[in-house]
């Protein structure tokens, strides 16, 4: 498996060799011919933006290949999550507010890669900018989960033992019942000029750390993504981890 992602490394980096010329060639024609009929321009422009677009694709591709071997270590989401802040309030409009929830616990941690948990934070984030025009709220959430003999029917595809319960939330479009189906299929997209790999890439990323996902999403009630993660370690349960504290 770690042969056929060098491999697959290998060709995409020369693809995008290829693709960076395209563009650059048709800059070139652009820049040096500014007398051009306003068609043969339209042409040219549509020439470079379809090549970023490929080369876009072709770096997130990368992305699958290079982390398909997973290097792990110890991660406090808390930490993890505060520390991306600033890039999410930069990345998000001023009429999106960011609110950063958990329960009574201090530590969150879990074994991952942190630039793969990072991806998978800015693809929902993404997501839900897109499905927030008008602004809205953008939550993220932290919660303990024992698996344990009385609730393990609820969660048939988690083994007993302990999970952080990480939740991403907005209050955007949502999705109806076919695009909530579709959703996590590499390359289904509802967008104009999108390639429809956020979410399968957040799936697999989820996968690669022994976790699961859910999606909860109604039209105008906007979509709640749901992500089961191992705990690191065993730790006594806090008995008062009832409520949220609220970080808005
Ligand atoms: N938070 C959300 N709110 C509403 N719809 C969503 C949300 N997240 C995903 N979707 C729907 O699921 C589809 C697939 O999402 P995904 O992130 O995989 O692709 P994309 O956003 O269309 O493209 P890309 O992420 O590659 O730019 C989206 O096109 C959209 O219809
Ligand atoms: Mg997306």
């Amino acid at each position: 498996l770690a042969i056929v992602g060098q491999l697959a490394g290998g060709i995409a980096h020369q693809f995008n060799n290829i693709l960076n010329v395209i563009i650059v060639t048709a800059d070139a024609i652009l820049v040096s011919n500014p007398h051009l009929d306003e068609e043969t321009k339209r042409w040219l422009k549509n020439i470079k933006e379809e090549g970023r677009r490929a080369a876009d694709l072709v770096y997130r591709l990368l992305d699958f290949s290079r982390h398909s071997l997973v290097e792990k270590r110890k991660i406090e989401l808390f930490s993890f999550i505060k520390n991306l802040e600033k890039e999410l309030r930069e990345f998000f409009p001023p009429n999106v507010e960011i609110c950063i929830e958990r329960d009574q616990k201090s530590e969150y941690s879990i074994q991952g890669d942190p630039s793969l948990l990072r991806q998978l934070f800015l693809n929902l984030a993404s997501n839900s900018k897109d499905a927030m025009p008008e602004g809205g709220k953008f939550i993220l959430g932290l919660k303990e989960l024992t698996v344990d003999e009385g609730n393990m029917l609820s969660f048939s595809t988690l083994s007993q033992g302990k999970y952080i319960e990480v939740k991403i939330e907005d209050t955007g479009i949502g999705m109806d019942e076919e695009t909530k189906k579709h959703a996590l299929e590499p390359f289904f997209s509802t967008k104009k000029k999108a390639s429809g790999l956020g979410l399968s890439q957040v799936h697999g990323i989820v996968k690669q750390h022994r976790g699961i996902m859910k999606l909860e999403s109604q039209p105008s009630q906007g979509t709640k993504v749901i992500i089961y993660l191992p705990e690191y370690e065993t730790k006594v349960k806090n008995e008062n981890s009832s409520g949220y504290k609220y970080f808005c």
